[in-house]
């Protein structure tokens, strides 16, 4: 069943920087049939792939990466802003469309066994979602897949993760 989500993604220019286009993902969620049905649309990709363990970003990582983990029956990771987690950590820094920051996950978050989707609400550079695969590759995990609810196509995301281009990269809605 295909939803229009785009009528519930606000755009806001100038935020939080001039030139950025802010993709306000709150009115979606908001909405019992919008969140049921990114949720479920993101279950419905990665129900065979046989991941073991979701990772999510903070902050809007956790709102999708969460409910899709737990509806895989797989683990959730959270990755983290520095100085967040209170154990010994991996860290990846990272750039990001308007900014620079660092991930971080406990050291024993994942183990060499564990098969991870990386989920979040939205890949623009794609510079969040290549440093979560390191973050798997230095825990010696495997990411087998990575899920969207929005893809800024016109940023090239892709490009940045063409180290990875066997990789399922899957999204809801692509903006051209
Ligand atoms: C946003 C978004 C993604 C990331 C994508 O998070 O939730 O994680 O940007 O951008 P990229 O592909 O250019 O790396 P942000 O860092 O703004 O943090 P937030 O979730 O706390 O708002
Ligand atoms: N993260 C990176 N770029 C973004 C954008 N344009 N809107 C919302 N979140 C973002």
């Amino acid at each position: 069943m295909s939803f229009d989500y785009e009528h519930l993604i606000v755009d806001i220019p100038d935020y939080p920087q001039p030139g950025v286009v802010f993709k306000d993902i709150t009115p979606l969620i908001a909405s019992p049939e919008g969140f049921q049905a990114v949720v479920s649309q993101l279950v419905e990709h990665f129900s065979a792939a046989g991941a073991t363990k979701v990772m999510g970003a903070e902050a809007r990582g956790f709102m999708v990466a969460a409910p899709v983990a737990y509806a895989l029956h797989a683990g959730f990771v959270p990755a983290r802003k520095p100085g967040k987690l209170p154990r010994k950590t991996l860290t990846e820094n990272y750039a990001l469309e308007y900014g620079n920051d660092a991930l971080e996950i406990h050291t024993d978050a994942l183990t060499p066994d564990d098969k991870v989707i990386i989920v979040d609400d939205l890949i623009a550079t794609g510079g969040t979602a290549l440093a979560q695969l390191r973050l798997i590759e230095q825990a010696g995990a495997q990411c087998i897949g990575m899920g969207f609810l929005m893809e800024l196509a016109f940023l090239h995301p892709r490009d940045l993760l063409q180290e990875h281009r066997a990789l399922d990269i899957f999204s809801l809605v692509q903006v051209n």
